[in-house]
């Protein structure tokens, strides 16, 4: 078969959700795109569907009619597998199962030229796996889009044991050409998104569980304080708690059971009752119509205590007595035994962020009087005071401490670089900083110090801290 131009022609295989999203992506960049199903027609109701929303963008004044009719024209349904034969790059987002997949690339190898590039969007299948059923397996990457795939900016480009550097660094070169931001990952769990972001909703979830505090003042502190975009339980409800629960228990899966990817029983709870989230019009929150929004409370601040220094979070100070210090992990009732002083332990703020709000512990020694006092102060600053029991890393700390944690352990086992397990979760998930760089801003001592005060104040092995991160923090 002759050496094909990959540039010109591309082709998507299912014409689903993702199929039809990276089939516009390729198209607005010029390539003609076949587009092929197994469903008959579904390549031409995907395309029909697609017609319709560039209709809306060019009533929208967002592109013109001349580039959404070219852009459409550009995409070709067809009926057959052996019709992709001039395709240089094959990207599949058929059903996520391991046998199909296999089956599909195995025909498909006999159709396209010995040149052509295969590609699976796969997001929690072995690209090893997928490829071992082809003669040349070097060819095979993975191409991970994120939902949706013309918007989110992130592509993980996956390496199986067979892989070639060169086609890897192919797909990633046009990923940066279509104007993504493309990082290398190896095969392994959940790449590095889906691993990596697995604490954000973990921490979340255990401190539910304990009752430390409602989802909306969870989500409250991870946004307003964390800087993060949404808070987790919001985000668990879009998701749709069935379908993160289902990623969870897959990552479990496949690390064996590692205590570290433990999915909550708490989540599992409101899947059994079928409050899935947005979808199902109830899930942490509540989306009926006429439902009164969760609202986050607040401390009252009494302007007439503020004090007269500012209080930076992030710097230990003694007022009248009791030490202010930010969360090593610690409770706050140990660290006051070990000082001979009354003790208030503030968690992290991003000071990046917005920084309107600080989740705060107290020793039982702390008189009320100092607690006014601090809150007021912070508040007119700018930043709310919540209250939260005396409570192991509290709760943006733990979560970035655990984040990060994920991400060295990543980097050890060669999965990916710092700089892209950072870029991934900026990108892909739109964290307000990657975890490692975070992790460093924060310093790696004391990242390392909340993990080992969870790890034995909990005896709960989730919370060992990764040899990538405790060496880190040596040097
Ligand atoms: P979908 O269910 O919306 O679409 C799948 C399409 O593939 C359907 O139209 C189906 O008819 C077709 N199909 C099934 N078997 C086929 C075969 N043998 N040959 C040709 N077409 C076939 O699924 P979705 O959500 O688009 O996911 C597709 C892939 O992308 C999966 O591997 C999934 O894990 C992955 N993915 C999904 C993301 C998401 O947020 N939905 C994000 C990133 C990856």
């Amino acid at each position: 078969m002759p050496a094909t131009d990959w540039k010109r022609t591309i082709a998507v295989i299912g014409a689903g959700t993702m199929g039809v999203g990276i089939a516009q992506l390729a198209a607005s960049h010029g390539h003609i795109v076949l587009l092929h199903d197994v469903a008959p027609d579904a390549a031409c109701k995907a395309k029909a569907g697609l017609s319709q929303r560039l209709d809306s963008r060019v009533e929208r004044g967002k592109m013109t009619a001349d580039d959404a009719k070219a852009l459409l024209d550009r995409i070709r349904p067809v009926a057959d597998l052996a019709d992709l034969a001039e395709a240089g790059l094959v990207i599949e987002a058929i059903v996520e199962d391991l046998t199909v997949k296999q089956k599909v690339f195995a025909e498909l190898e006999k159709i396209v030229a010995t040149d052509a590039i295969l590609a699976t969007n796969t997001s929690s299948i072995s690209v090893t796996s997928i490829a071992r059923v082809l003669a040349a397996p070097g060819r095979m990457v993975g191409m991970h889009f994120f939902n949706p795939a013309p918007v989110m900016k992130l592509v993980e480009v996956v390496s199986g044991r067979a892989t070639a550097p060169e086609v890897a660094q192919t797909v990633f070169d046009l990923a940066g050409n279509w104007g993504k931001v493309a990082v290398h990952a190896q095969s392994t769990p959940g790449f590095i998104v889906n691993r990596v972001a697995r604490p954000f909703y973990a921490e979340a979830l255990r401190l539910f569980e304990e009752k430390v505090a409602t989802p909306v003042m969870l989500d409250a502190l991870m946004t307003e304080g964390g800087g993060f975009r949404m808070g987790p339980f919001a985000l668990m409800d879009l998701i749709g708690n069935d379908v993160n629960y289902a990623v969870s228990q897959s990552v479990f899966e496949a690390f064996y059971h590692d205590p570290r990817f433990r999915p909550s029983l708490a989540q599992m709870e409101l899947v059994n009752a079928g409050h899935l989230g947005r979808k199902s019009g109830r899930g942490f929150y509540d989306y009926a119509k006429g439902a009164p929004p969760p609202v986050a409370q607040t401390l009252p601040a009494d302007p007439a205590l503020v004090q007269p220094a500012p209080i930076d979070p992030g710097q230990p100070c003694v007022i009248e007595g009791t030490h202010i210090i930010q969360s090593d992990g610690r409770l706050a009732r140990e660290i006051a035994r070990d000082r001979g002083a009354p003790v208030m332990v503030l968690d992290l703020l991003n000071s990046d962020g917005p920084a309107q709000r600080l989740g705060f512990a107290i020793s039982p020694d702390v008189p009320q009087d100092v607690v006014a006092r601090v809150t007021a102060t912070l508040q007119g600053q700018g930043t709310a005071c919540t209250p939260l029991p005396d409570w192991p890393g509290l709760v943006v700390m733990r979560t970035v401490a655990m984040l990060a944690n994920e991400g060295f352990e990543a980097v050890l086992q060669g999965v990916a670089s710092e700089s892209d397990v950072d870029t991934a979760m900026r990108f892909g998930v739109n964290y307000p900083n990657g975890p490692i760089e975070w992790a460093r801003e924060i310093g790696l001592g004391r990242v390392l110090a909340v993990l080992d005060n969870l790890h034995s104040l909990t005896g709960d092995p989730r919370y060992r801290a990764s040899l990538g991160l405790r060496m880190a923090a040596m040097e």
